[in-house]
């Protein structure tokens, strides 16, 4: 339609005329077939069947996979590793690096990913140009391949570096027990020294394992707390027999009933 041809005015303004007006039904698709289709029921039960689909995919996937749930967090624990999600861990492992971390944290922190997600940002600023052919925009083409290698890279090197084993130790959810910091055991832990190593609680930490609910026998205990085992030295316990087995049977009573 040309613009003010079969326009009348009216009074002083420039609406139709009604003879001149289209009547207000919706445009006819019939002309695009398989192209359109009605919005209510078809197109809204399409939506809903995938996003049904979707949705039971994505909870038999946390059904079979839980998250993964660690103890309570303890700030005080300094030897307590962390570990960002996964979609972080390329820049978790930037910071391993002696260039990025250190006296250098503020380049693996801030430097280098400021740059790239701030290149990001003004890239439509930057690349004006009407291309849109990836092989015909070398640097933009170049730019995204060269970040997308380095993010898998350092993701991989993250998973591959990460001491999983250790992970899982310092995360253990332990049963809380109430210790009886009364009892002449606890007494007897306390004076030799493994509260030293196996801490206040009895939780452990340092290196030393938790000793609740370890499932050793009083006579193990007993064998371990003279002589040793692994990385515990030997000749830790100097009482007598007495206090042994105060000691012992202490340990062994906080083993789950
Ligand atoms: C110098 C630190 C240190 C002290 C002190 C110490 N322990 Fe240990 N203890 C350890 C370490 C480390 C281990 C883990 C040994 C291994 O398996 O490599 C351990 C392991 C144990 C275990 C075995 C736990 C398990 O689940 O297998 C027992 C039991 C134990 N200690 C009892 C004692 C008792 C009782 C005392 C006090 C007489 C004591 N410890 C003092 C460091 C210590």
């Amino acid at each position: 339609m040309h613009r003010g041809k079969g326009m009348k005015f009216v009074g002083d303004s420039r609406v139709l005329a009604p003879s001149e007006r289209k009547p207000n039904i919706p445009k006819d698709y019939s002309e695009y077939p398989g192209k359109t289709e009605a919005f209510w029921p078809n197109f809204l039960l399409k939506e809903w069947m995938v996003g049904a689909v979707f949705l039971v995919g994505f909870l038999s996937l946390t059904v079979a996979n839980p998250a993964p749930l660690e103890r309570i967090a303890d700030p005080t624990d300094t030897g307590y590793i962390p570990l960002p999600d996964w979609y972080f861990l390329f820049l978790y492992q930037l910071l391993k690096y002696s260039y990025a971390s250190g006296p250098y944290t503020v380049v693996g922190a801030m430097v280098i990913p400021g740059i790239a997600f701030g290149g990001l940002l003004l890239a439509p600023f930057i690349d004006r140009g009407p291309e849109r052919r990836p092989i015909k925009r070398p640097v933009a083409t170049g730019s995204m391949l060269l970040a997308l290698v380095a993010m898998v890279f350092l993701t991989w090197q993250a998973v591959a570096t990460h001491d999983w084993k250790k992970a899982e130790e310092q995360g253990k959810i332990v049963a809380k027990v109430n210790i009886n910091k009364a009892d002449e055991g606890y007494q007897v832990f306390k004076n030799q020294g493994c509260i030293n190593c196996h801490g206040e609680n009895l939780q452990g930490g340092a290196g030393a394992p938790t000793l609740i609910n370890t499932g050793l026998k009083a006579e193990e205990i007993a064998k371990i707390a003279k002589n040793g085992k692994g990385k515990m030295p030997a000749g830790i316990f100097k009482g007598n027999d007495e206090q042994l087995k105060k000691l012992t049977t202490f340990i062994e009573g906080l083993n789950k009933k």
